[in-house]
């Protein structure tokens, strides 16, 4: 599959008010603050390698998100973690945070290739294995199965492990959301 028509690059401080109001958009409004963001890129970055990445349309629009965090400073900032069940010390992995594309952008490959992109950036730093979320109630039941597809296996599931946060989710529509999340994880053979 060819994304020549999109830019593709790894995400900078430059992209963050576009990344901003897409998050608001297409994960839901408020999930992430400005700050947030912020925080975010600076966990993104190991030495040279960012391993996050976004997607614009040739006209600058943005049309995908994937945040991922370095390992290190995330772990004891995210909730339902099995750190016992992963088999892996926790400072050598990192998190698939958030990916999300633009409607008209989905199933065309775009979502594996970012993330796939993302994993090559991961093997640079090292990191021994990546954790994420999966949201269980995502349309079609896409999350889990871009997820399985890349070769992550589920280690736990958490209810309502989005129902602490002021935002409007884009399925639940207010507060609090009532979706699920499945702990995954996918080591990596640097
Ligand atoms: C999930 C998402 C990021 C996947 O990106 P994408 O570019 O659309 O997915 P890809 O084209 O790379 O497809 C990867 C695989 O995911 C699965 N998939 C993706 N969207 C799907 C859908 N709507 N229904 C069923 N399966 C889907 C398929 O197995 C697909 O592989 P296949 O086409 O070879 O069968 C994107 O659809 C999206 O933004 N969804 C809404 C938000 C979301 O669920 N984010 C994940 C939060 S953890």
């Amino acid at each position: 599959m060819s994304f020549e028509n999109y830019i593709i690059t790894p995400l900078s401080h430059n992209d963050l008010d576009d990344s901003l109001a897409f998050s608001d958009q297409w994960i839901g409004v408020n999930y992430f603050t400005r700050t947030e963001l912020e925080d975010y890129l600076l966990m993104s970055v190991k030495g040279n390698t960012t391993v996050s990445y976004i997607a614009r349309t040739q006209e600058s629009k943005v049309v995908g998100l994937r945040l991922s965090l370095a390992p290190g400073l995330w772990v004891k900032k995210t909730k339902g973690l099995t750190p016992e069940k992963w088999g892996f010390h926790p400072s050598q992995v990192g998190y698939f945070k958030s990916l999300f594309l633009h409607k008209d952008h989905r199933l065309k490959g775009l979502g594996l290739h970012l993330s796939k992109l993302s994993i090559d950036s991961f093997k640079k730093i090292p990191t021994q294995a990546i954790i994420c979320h999966s949201w269980k109630e995502s349309p079609g039941n896409s999350s889990y199965k871009y997820l399985k597809k890349l070769g992550f296996k589920e280690i736990k599931e958490h209810p309502l492990y989005w129902s602490h946060l002021d935002y409007n989710c884009v399925r639940c529509k207010r507060p609090p959301c009532q979706c699920t999340a499945i702990e995954m994880l996918l080591p990596l053979e640097i």
